[in-house]
């Protein structure tokens, strides 16, 4: 299973129907494959970005890119440093970007919906702010488009159960959901998540080197679908992971960032807001600061984002605080980011003000994400002789 897994990441041929790696298929090396791909996919973005007047079809609009988020609360600055501004960099080099806000992914894990049109519009403001541009962006909602939706069907049969309780996402999603039981849908995750990458036919997702099992998922639900539907033709591409080169970020406490925990700088905080969260954040007594994520793990946590936004090495950014502890560097770190997020704050709140404008984007997004959702579903009924 190891060889099927490895092999397809790297796109050699696979047996369409081989069943997907179980838990202790070497992860490392997946990962250490994956890596190796992204920086050729990355050089080959670059590569047709040059060449590319950024209003042609050609160029690196070839490597369509989806990704997204749950509309479950504010974005923090994990989020911004992990994938906003890398999603904003890609658009920029003319990668046609597709966003879903992934309404109906909330209640994978949780029992309520929340207030769903204020995190939506939430979501909407950050990317808006960070740059992402209506016009060449798509930001959609996952529960507009129907015609994504109906994909689940087909794709459904193409999975089995072993291969979804398997699957490593589905687990930590399960053991994190507060003792739920598992649902149908989130047993059924890494399925609608892989038709809202193949409804665009997309063929780059950014993920996080935890999301590696969902891809592979993604990948073999596409090869099977042209196998066993289509007799071998290509209706859907097998999409290639971009893992993204951020380090893991902790919260403010040193533990994993979450809003239920309070330990995160929200994008939409203010100056005081994230000088009061820094100034909280754990540290050592040690008084002369240094980067060692083994044994210093909070402090090295500071410095990375400070690192991160200031474009610097951590190790740049603790030489500069030195013997001035962890005040100084907290001091650092709050100016970070309060400068670097100045301006994406300010337009946030201009934004803001102007909520038909931000209705008016959805609505564009979801009226060409159903365009395309409806060309891709009259395909896939026409190969399935279901045109009538
Ligand atoms: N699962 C992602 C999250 O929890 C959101 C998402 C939904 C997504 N569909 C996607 C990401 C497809 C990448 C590709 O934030």
């Amino acid at each position: 299973m190891t060889s099927s897994m490895t092999s397809s990441m790297t796109s050699s041929p696979t047996r369409p129907d081989a069943p997907l790696g179980s838990g202790d298929t070497d992860e490392s090396a997946t990962y250490a494959v994956a890596l190796e791909r992204s920086a050729v996919l990355d050089a080959l973005i670059d590569q047709h970005a040059a060449g590319s007047d950024g209003n042609s079809t050609e160029g690196a609009a070839r490597f369509r890119m989806l990704t997204g988020d749950r509309p479950t609360g504010p974005l923090h600055i994990g989020h911004y440093l992990a994938s906003l501004r890398n999603r904003v960099r890609l658009q920029d080099k003319g990668v046609e970007t597709f966003v879903v806000i992934a309404d109906y992914q909330v209640i994978t894990d949780r029992d309520s919906v929340g207030e769903m049109g204020a995190n939506v519009q939430g979501l909407v403001l950050d990317y808006l702010a960070a740059g992402l541009d209506p016009d060449r962006t798509t930001i959609f909602t996952h529960s507009a488009v129907p015609a994504l939706n109906q994909l689940m069907l087909p794709f459904l049969s193409l999975v089995t159960d072993a291969e979804l309780r398997r699957n490593p996402t589905v687990k930590d999603e399960l053991a994190l959901s507060y003792g739920r039981p598992l649902s149908g849908l989130l047993l059924t995750y890494p399925v609608h998540q892989a038709a809202d990458i193949l409804f665009c036919h997309s063929r780059i997702v950014p993920v996080g080197r935890d999301q590696l099992p969902h891809l592979e998922q993604t990948r073999a639900i596409a090869r099977r679908f042209n196998q066993r539907y289509a007799a071998g033709h290509s209706v859907f591409a097998e999409p290639e992971a971009l893992l993204s080169e951020v380090p893991l970020l902790l919260g403010t406490d040193g533990t994993k960032m979450s809003k239920s925990k309070g330990n995160v700088v929200n994008l939409r905080d203010t100056a005081d807001e994230t000088a009061a969260r820094v100034r909280a954040a754990r540290t050592d007594s040690e008084r002369r600061i240094t980067f060692d994520p083994k044994d210093r793990p909070a402090v090295a946590n500071l410095l990375t984002i400070a690192g991160l936004f200031l474009d610097e090495a951590p190790e740049s950014v603790a030489d500069r605080v030195g013997d001035g502890g962890a005040q100084a560097l907290k001091r650092v770190v709050t100016d970070a980011v309060n400068e670097s997020l100045a301006g994406h704050r300010a337009r946030r709140s201009d934004l803001a003000r102007d909520p038909a404008y931000l209705t008016s984007v959805l609505h564009e997004g979801n009226a060409r994400a159903n365009a395309v959702a409806e060309r891709t579903l009259a395909t896939v009924r026409a190969v399935m002789g279901m045109s009538y």
